[in-house]
């Protein structure tokens, strides 16, 4: 599979969560079999370029490529010069966010909104394709089924996306009324499928090989993006490869496994944050990760009393330790993926 002229790994995507997908957590859910992931929306405006949460989100370093950088924003000019800024700075391809439902996000009319303005969604993405063209930068676009239950616009967005050059259509199932809730639906992102020739991904609660493997054949997709079901879970990809090669489920990784993995993906947590925004915004991948384990529960709890980065790492590695003792392997485990995140979102959209 490409994207343009960028040729891919596989069919299996990291989606783009705030927050969640930062440059350490993409490193690891590539090596542990993501084709390809998108970094964390970063702002158009310009005031914004300069914060630290911003530089943060523009970090690519060690990552393997493609580097993929979404914007957001809701003026053309301004969503255009953002995405040249991200291009100097390593993007090599540009995704535009037309799906995020996050009120900080829509009450300025980007994200999941703009697909409630069919003209100015269609300025966006003629800017940014315009933009990146002379520098050779695939333009890609993320969005949703449609604006309600009564306006579900994504087949004729993305004709014309495909017309001006938007080179491949994420597509989540639901609306933008929906946020989270309910349950992502197929058929639109079949017909969407049906109505253009770039690649088309499909997207919204797949979380488990077998539920990738059905939402591929009901859609047609040519590939399919993974959120939620990802967290703590970043060796999904190569289980859901597996299923798809050999119609055989891979053994749960062992916990020697997962006590590397995750120690390590602490460490490079702890690099990117500094230590003070380290140590808090590490808590939520160590639950994520140990959710399924006995004493999990109250292991989080004790962990979020930890002030320290080393402490807190060394925890850690002794809880995963006595888990070894008791087990090789993780338990096999069901991922809800109707938590409703659009809260967390809100506070992390900028
Ligand atoms: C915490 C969180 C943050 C998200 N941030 C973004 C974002 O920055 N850009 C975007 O296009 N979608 C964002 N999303 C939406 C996901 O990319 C994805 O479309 C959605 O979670 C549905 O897929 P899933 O059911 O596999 O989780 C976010 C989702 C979550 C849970």
């Amino acid at each position: 599979m490409h994207i343009g002229h960028i040729p891919l790994a596989n069919r299996l995507f990291v989606a783009p969560m705030a927050g969640v997908t930062d440059r350490p957590f993409r490193q690891l859910c590539k090596a542990l079999g993501a084709g390809y992931a998108v970094s964390e929306m970063v702002t158009s405006r310009k005031d914004l370029w300069n914060s630290l949460k911003t530089s943060r989100r523009a970090n690519h370093e060690g990552e393997p490529g493609p580097i993929a950088v979404q914007i957001a924003g809701t003026d053309a000019a301004m969503m255009a010069e953002a995405a040249l800024y991200n291009v100097d700075r390593g993007a090599q391809i540009i995704d535009i966010n037309m799906g995020c439902p996050a009120k900080k996000v829509c009450n300025k009319w980007a994200g999941s909104a703009l697909m409630q303005n069919e003209p100015l969604a269609i300025e966006i993405a003629q800017a940014v394709v315009d933009a990146c063209a002379p520098r050779n930068v695939p333009v890609t676009l993320k969005m949703r089924t449609g604006w309600s239950q009564d306006h579900r616009n994504a087949v004729a967005l993305a004709r014309v996306f495909e017309s001006v050059g938007i080179q491949m259509l994420t597509v989540h199932g639901r609306t933008r009324e929906q946020g989270y809730r309910g349950h992502a639906e197929y058929d639109t992102i079949a017909a969407v499928k049906a109505a253009v020739r770039v690649p088309v991904v499909a997207n919204g609660d797949i979380t488990s090989p077998e539920k990738a493997k059905a939402v591929l054949a009901a859609t047609g997709a040519d590939a399919v993006m993974i959120g939620r079901a990802a967290q703590g879970r970043p060796w999904i990809f190569r289980e859901i490869a597996h299923y798809l090669a050999t119609g055989e489920h891979l053994a749960p990784p062992l916990v020697a496994e997962v006590r590397r993995l995750l120690l390590d993906h602490l460490q490079d947590h702890y690099r990117l944050y500094g230590e003070s925004t380290g140590l808090r915004s590490a808590r939520k991948h160590i639950a994520w990760y140990l959710r399924a384990l006995p004493g999990g529960e109250a292991f989080r709890q004790h962990i979020n009393t930890i002030e320290d980065c080393s402490e807190q790492w060394h925890a850690v590695a002794r809880y995963l330790d006595a888990i070894a003792q008791q087990m090789d392997r993780l338990p096999p485990v069901a991922y809800p993926a109707d938590a409703d995140p659009s809260e967390e979102q809100e506070g992390l959209a900028a």
